[in-house]
């Protein structure tokens, strides 16, 4: 399955769920915006709500679509949202629902129509599964964008990312790049893993996209500003620049 018209942005992975995929994501799409495009995030699956001003609402699918310069409702942000934060087929299974690849794909396609760049956040890690015959590394192939690695710095680390980006180039996909989070204050040897994985993932051909710190406040202003715009700007050089006429 693919959307109608080839997307133009990135989509999210991680290491693992808790990685910060949300907060990076955020901050990619408050880049795009500052430089001028009109960006838009997507959550096509997401499990966990919570009520805030009257409406069930899942918090990444509100992250994202707060740090987008485009305005959208959650419902286009986030069109499968389950109640029960728990593995998302499970979630929509306690539902009685089953999560739809073909919607999620028009859903994608309605947002491309208006937006100039999509960042996609995926759920969890790389395979996760959505339905009984296909997981969320299946739909990144269906996206076809180009994947973004978020590496949860901590003990074992190496060892994920490296598996996730097998995984990304066994499915076809192209990893442009990836960024190392920090999802605790103070990890030990965190320079020396951070050496590491910008070898192995550079043999791959997937630059350092940023190093981000444990931060006391992680908005997307203040993790942009740990993120390298000259490779940023290479990773969405495919989009024409919003200044073009
Ligand atoms: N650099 C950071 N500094 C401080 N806190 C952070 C940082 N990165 C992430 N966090 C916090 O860690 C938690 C997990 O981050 P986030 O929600 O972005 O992860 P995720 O990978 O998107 O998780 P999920 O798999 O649930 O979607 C959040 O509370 C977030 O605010
Ligand atoms: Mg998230």
């Amino acid at each position: 399955m693919t959307p109608h018209t080839p997307l133009r942005g990135c989509f999210v992975t991680g290491t693992d769920t808790e990685v910060g995929k949300t907060r990076i994501s955020a901050a990619l799409l408050h880049w795009l915006a500052q430089a001028g495009w009109r960006s838009a995030g997507f959550k096509p699956v997401a499990a966990g709500t919570s009520l805030i001003d009257g409406q069930w609402v899942n918090d990444d699918v509100r992250a994202l679509r707060d740090a987008s310069a485009l305005a959208m409702s959650n419902a286009e942000v986030g069109p499968f949202q389950f109640e029960t934060a728990c593995a998302p087929h499970i979630a929509a299974a306690r539902q009685g629902q089953r999560i739809d690849r073909a919607a999620i794909l028009h859903a994608v396609d309605a947002l491309a129509a208006r937006a100039e760049v999509l960042v996609v956040e995926g759920v969890g890690g790389f395979c996760v599964p959505l339905g009984p015959d296909w997981d969320s590394a299946d739909l990144a192939g269906d996206l076809q964008l180009p994947v973004v690695l978020v590496v949860g710095l901590r003990l074992g680390c190496i060892n994920h990312a490296l598996l996730t980006a097998e995984a990304v180039r066994a499915r076809g996909l192209c990893l442009a790049g990836w960024v190392g989070n920090s999802v605790s204050p103070a990890m030990p040897w965190v320079e020396e893993n951070v050496a590491t994985l910008r070898l192995r993932l550079q043999l791959q051909g997937a630059p350092c996209l940023g190093i981000v710190p444990w931060l006391a406040e992680p908005s997307p202003a203040a993790v942009a500003a740990h993120l390298d715009p000259l490779v940023l700007t290479t990773l969405f050089s495919s989009i024409s620049s919003p200044f073009a006429s």
